[in-house]
């Protein structure tokens, strides 16, 4: 069964400080919950409402969307929400969850966090960072997406849902670093044929109107001048399909791509 991941996020000096799997201390604060029972809530909910409500409580085909729930939103103090947990919605899908009333009142803190951060997104605007579909995501990542030509989810991504938050996780993808790792794969290659003589390939170090410089595979360095297209610079940018994708990629693709990656824990 999937992990519930919840995208939390505090904003400290202009840095995302992310902590998996422990909402927002401002939520928290602003809905006067206490922590450690949201904390117990959320791993409750994930492991024994997320297959159907959907981790993040958005609803899935199986369970309504809880952060549109009226009877949610309405709740103050579990009034609301308790006798459906207590029951369930036997009749309409919904099982008795069978949970202590312990334990009840931590998923009803963890809600009411939720619907505390829905209510304010503009400061939680990553919030609901994981709302696509990660089988959907899944099919991207080996069909129409071609990912799985460069990358494999147990090779090279392996963990990669574990290492990153959602909000990194997702901006690491559409916008790759190419820093990372000293000689990383994300460098790019040029070759630089001259006039005359044979063509020089390696890696690029700079490119400008006047002037391209590389090294080579030796660790040479080659500088040379550039003038009326001559020598020709032909540049092999590893990258390129993140950026091409950036342009044509659908925020739906978007969403389901970054929930597959969050599963590859
Ligand atoms: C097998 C699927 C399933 C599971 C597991 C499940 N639910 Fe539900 N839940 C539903 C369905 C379906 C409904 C809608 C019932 C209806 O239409 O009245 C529902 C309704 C609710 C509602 C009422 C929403 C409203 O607006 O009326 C709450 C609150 C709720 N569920 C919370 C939970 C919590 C918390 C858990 C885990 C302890 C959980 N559910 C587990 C399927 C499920
Ligand atoms: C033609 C090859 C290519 C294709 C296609 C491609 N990537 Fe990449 N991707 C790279 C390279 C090169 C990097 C740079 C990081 C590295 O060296 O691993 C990268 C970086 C990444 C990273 C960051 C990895 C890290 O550990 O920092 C993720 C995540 C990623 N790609 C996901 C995807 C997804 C999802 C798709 C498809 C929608 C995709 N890539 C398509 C080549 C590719």
């Amino acid at each position: 069964m999937k992990r519930s991941v919840i995208a939390i996020l505090i904003l400290t000096a202009g840095v995302w400080k992310v902590a998996a799997q422990a909402p927002n201390r401002a939520a928290i604060a602003g809905s006067k919950e206490d922590e450690a029972a949201v904390e117990r809530g959320g791993a409750l909910f994930g492991a024994q409402c997320g297959a159907c409500h959907g981790t993040s409580a958005r609803g899935t085909a199986t369970g309504p969307d809880l952060i549109r729930s009226v009877l949610v939103r309405d709740d103050e103090k579990g009034e609301l929400i308790m006798p459906v947990l207590r029951d369930g919605r036997q009749e309409k899908g919904m099982p008795r969850p069978g949970l202590t009333e312990a334990q009840m009142g931590d998923v009803v803190a963890w809600l009411h966090t939720l619907i505390y951060g829905a209510a304010n997104r503009g400061t939680y605007e990553f919030l609901d960072i994981l709302v696509g579909d990660a089988a959907k995501g899944e099919q991207y990542f080996n069909g129409a997406g071609k990912c799985n030509t460069c990358h494999a989810p147990k090779g090279d991504l392996a963990g990669i849902g574990r290492k990153y938050d959602p909000p990194v996780l997702q901006s690491l993808w559409l916008n790759p670093r190419r820093t990372r790792g000293g000689a990383s794969r994300a460098a790019r290659t040029v070759t630089v044929t001259p006039a005359s003589g044979a063509s020089i390939s390696g890696t690029l170090e700079s490119l400008d109107e006047f002037n391209v410089a590389l090294r080579d595979s030796s660790g040479a360095y080659h500088s040379l001048p550039i003038l009326n297209n001559v020598p020709r610079v032909e540049i092999h940018d590893p990258l390129q399909p993140h950026f091409y994708l950036y342009r044509v990629l659908t925020d739906v693709d978007i969403h389901n791509v970054t929930a597959y990656l969050a599963t590859l824990q």
